[in-house]
């Protein structure tokens, strides 16, 4: 990419989950592969993430709620989103509908919307083996979202970093 062409606006929708804690090291991936990155955290994950190094990081606000109605958006649009890490949580409700967080009303209008959406699932096997998990990573995959394997970014070792690569190669 030329200085002189526009960025891609990636929004990195984030939930509570392990991986949410070193989000900055995906965050510097996506920079270099010429993304404008826009965090979006569910309200669970505010607590896991530091609101303030990130929007530093990537020059904007890091939004976890609904905006008043007069209140101005704050975002570009986005071009794609990644969903990282995917709770079973949050995935559940994605593909019930259901909009009762900020982030989840972008992935339903995403939806809508056609947008290009990554979805990296990090659930412990016991919340994986649960059948609507299993039937409901299917129907992402169905609409059109790429669904990377469950703990696909797990690393190998517990002290390794995590793995971003299936993600950052995608953008
Ligand atoms: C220490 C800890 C680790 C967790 N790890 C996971 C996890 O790996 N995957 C997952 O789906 N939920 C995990 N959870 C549960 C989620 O945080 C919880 O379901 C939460 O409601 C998810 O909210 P969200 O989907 O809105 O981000 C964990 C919770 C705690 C306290």
């Amino acid at each position: 990419m030329t200085a002189s062409q526009p960025k891609r606006v990636l929004y990195l929708v984030v939930c509570a989950a392990p991986p949410a804690q070193a989000i900055s090291e995906l965050v510097e991936l996506l920079h270099e592969q010429g993304c404008a990155v826009c965090v979006i955290a569910t309200p669970r994950a505010t607590t896991w993430i530091d609101d303030s190094a990130l929007a530093e990081q990537t020059g904007y606000p890091v939004r976890h709620d609904y905006k008043r109605p007069d209140d101005p958006d704050v975002l570009p649009p986005a071009d794609a989103i990644a969903v990282v890490p995917a709770t079973f949580n949050t995935i559940n409700k994605w593909v019930a509908g259901i909009s009762d967080t900020f982030a989840l009303g972008l992935l339903n209008e995403a939806i809508g919307l056609e947008l290009p959406i990554v979805v990296a699932p990090y659930a412990k096997p016991p919340l994986a083996a649960h059948p609507v998990f299993e039937r409901n990573l299917r129907t992402l995959s169905d609409w059109g979202v790429t669904v990377l394997p469950n703990e696909a970014i797990r690393p190998q070792r517990i002290e390794l970093p995590f793995n971003w690569q299936p993600i950052s190669e995608l953008f």
